[in-house]
């Protein structure tokens, strides 16, 4: 598929996830691979024009995570269309607007954002930043503000005509916040409402099976995976081979997960410094460490992790102490097999494995 002139090599996205989805993250999962595109987390257009480190940071990337896309946020039309070729400029392969709740009524209240006022209000601020960069300008949308106000069709269709390139679109209204499930038909219509742009699905996809659901079901030509590609990095080259194959991949190898984890150490360490980045990396690992079967001892020690050696320490006395659950044949013996992640799983129903999901506002959102 493509997004504007941007080929792509799978339809599978990794959708923005605010402070998570950093760079040395991203690589990672590159390199396991499955992955088309990955858009960067929010980024406020102003504090990008000011040069301010947090946003440049944000931006940042480099020939291996691309083609990727940074997402702006913000209201006027004339930053944002200096924003845009900010990025473009920085070599992003494209660039994201997130859309906030696109119905009047927010507005008055004194919500939402001033850019969601009116279609028309949010059409002239794509149309500039389209005009103004040669990248595609794709948009982040939800469904809209309630179920009574389910307004994203059209707003895409406007959007469309405007010059977006394409429209991702979460699957929830701005009310249910993060509750409820994901509505495939609430997707579908959107995707019907535009003429020819892609429209990538979002929204619960946790395994290659919901994957093929939300694909099949909404008629979208990608999905993009969030929460789903944090507990498991794997996810989108299971889904690949799912999708071409109708069989599922065996899932990684304990070996490999623990490689991963070290090389997405070193792409912290690298980035963030090894104090900072090992700190960030605590609860990163207590995410792949879900799929490890038994993992008490690892998890109790790499909260504390402060350096990429400690790292490797860890590793090694995890992998002794572990010995213990293993049948003769150097398998976890069936009672230690990790649940299976589902959707249930991302609603905090995954009993004791649901520790510390990653946490989502409790209540209605205005922004993402
Ligand atoms: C912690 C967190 C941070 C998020 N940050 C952003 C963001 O910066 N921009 C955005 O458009 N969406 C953001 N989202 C929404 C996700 O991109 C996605 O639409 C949502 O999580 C549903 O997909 P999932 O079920 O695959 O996670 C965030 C979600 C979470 C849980």
């Amino acid at each position: 598929m493509k997004i504007g002139q941007v080929q792509l090599t799978s339809n599978l996205f990794l959708s923005p996830l605010a402070g998570y989805t950093n760079l040395p993250f991203r690589l990672t999962v590159r390199e396991i691979g499955g992955l088309g595109f990955v858009t960067t987390d929010l980024v406020n257009a102003r504090s990008l024009l000011e040069s301010n480190p947090v946003a440049v940071r944000l931006s940042a990337t480099c020939p291996e995570d691309q083609p990727m896309s940074v997402q702006l946020f913000g209201a006027d039309p004339g930053e944002m269309r200096e924003a845009a070729r900010a990025v473009r400029e920085l070599g992003a392969a494209a660039v994201d607007v997130n859309m906030g709740c696109p119905v009047p009524k927010v507005c008055k209240v004194g919500g939402g954002s001033a850019m969601m006022m009116e279609t028309k209000k949010t059409a002239a601020l794509i149309r500039g930043m389209a005009d103004a960069v040669d990248i595609p300008v794709t948009v982040k949308m939800r469904l809209g503000w309630d179920d009574q106000n389910i307004t994203a069709p059209d707003l895409a269709r406007a959007l469309e005509d405007a010059g977006a390139a394409a429209v991702f679109v979460h699957g929830r209204t701005r009310q249910q916040g993060f509750s409820g499930r994901v509505s495939l038909e609430g997707i579908r219509a959107v995707a019907r409402a535009v003429r020819a742009i892609p429209v990538i699905g979002n929204g619960d996809v946790t395994t290659p099976e919901a994957a093929r659901v939300m694909l099949e079901e909404t008629g979208c030509a990608g999905g993009s995976i969030g929460r789903g590609a944090f507990y498991n990095p794997w996810i989108f080259s299971q889904t690949r081979h799912y999708l071409k194959t109708g069989e599922m991949p065996p899932e990684a190898a304990l070996e490999e997960r623990l490689a991963i984890m070290g090389r997405h150490l070193d792409r912290m360490v690298l980035f963030y410094g090894e104090a900072r980045g090992c700190r960030m990396f605590r609860r990163v690992a207590k995410m792949y460490s879900r799929r490890f079967g038994p993992a008490n001892l690892f998890n109790r020690r790499v909260s504390l992790l402060r350096s990429r050696a400690e790292f490797d320490e860890i590793v090694e006395e995890f992998l002794a102490w572990r010995r213990r659950f293993l049948n003769d044949e150097g398998e976890l013996l069936p009672q230690f097999q990790p649940r299976p992640l589902n959707a249930s799983f991302l609603a905090g129903e995954g009993g004791a494995d649901a520790e510390e999901p990653i946490k989502v506002p409790a209540g209605p959102i205005e922004t993402w």
